[in-house]
């Protein structure tokens, strides 16, 4: 029942379409790696640690931890990420369609990490207790969990309602409402003669609903950085809502 509803959602055909890439081909390798070194100094594994990461999208991350000594495996529920990702496999760094919701191993990863608002897709509550106590489960003992989701304090205060951009020669316009809980984000563009319009929408998550959620999961919060640079998180003036949890 469960799979025949998961290609109804926004999240399963925006992010598996080539526009979703184009729209954003400015998010780059660059800004992942940085990250990454940042991330990885600051947990400290030993070389070779089990490491999974969760809605790699088109697996930069995963690429550059990979690239530091671990044992890297990326998750995404989008078919063309994987076909792509699959392209750069090798003995420590694999790649699997998955829905986050479920279960992938259990007791078996030292860290998990889900990047760049890879969070907040679904309607109900229930399945972010899901995705996020199947990130748990999937940890060993004393494992860390890392999210790194946009501060919607800051996001809904300084929403710009309408603006356009031109990438690869496609004019897209974005419109931005926040309601219900959620941002949404309109996407209208025409290309080869079609007319397209998506919406992606997440839901406004707060460091409270994480507590609540991490709980509910056993998760430990341990460290909340407001950057990529991982400063302190300042709900007033970060950009972004990075959390650290242990097992
Ligand atoms: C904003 S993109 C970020 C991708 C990647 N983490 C990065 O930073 O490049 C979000 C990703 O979440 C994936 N996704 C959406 N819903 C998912 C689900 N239920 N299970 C697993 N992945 C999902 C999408 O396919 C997409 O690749």
């Amino acid at each position: 029942m469960e799979s025949k509803k998961v290609h109804h959602n926004w999240f399963a055909s925006w992010f598996d379409s080539p526009y979703y890439h184009i729209l954003y081909s400015n998010r780059d390798e660059d800004e992942a790696s940085d990250f990454v070194d940042e991330i990885s100094e600051y947990l400290n594994l030993k070389d070779g640690s089990k490491i999974l990461d969760i809605a790699c999208g088109k697996g930069r991350h995963s690429r550059h931890l990979n690239r530091l000594g671990y044992n890297v495996t990326g998750t995404d529920l989008s078919e063309e990420n994987i076909k792509y990702c699959r392209e750069y496999e090798n003995d420590s760094l694999h790649f699997f369609k998955h829905d986050m919701r479920r279960l992938f191993r259990i007791n078996y990863f030292d860290a998990a990490v889900n990047l760049f608002t890879s969070f907040g897709y679904f309607e109900h509550n229930r399945d972010d207790k899901m995705a996020i106590k199947a990130a748990a489960k999937g940890l060993k003992k004393n494992g860390k969990f890392v999210i790194d989701f946009m501060n919607v304090s800051k996001i809904a205060l300084n929403l710009v309602p309408q603006n356009k951009s031109t990438i690869e020669g496609i004019e897209f316009t974005i419109n931005r409402s926040a309601g219900n809980n959620f941002i949404t984000k309109n996407i209208q563009f025409s290309d080869n003669g079609h007319d397209y319009n998506f919406d992606e929408k997440v839901k406004m998550l707060t460091l409270n609903d994480f507590k609540e959620l991490f709980n509910h999961a056993s998760l430990k919060i341990v460290d909340i950085f407001g950057n990529y640079q991982l400063d302190a998180f300042d709900e007033k003036t970060s950009d972004r809502l990075i959390l650290v949890a242990s097992k």
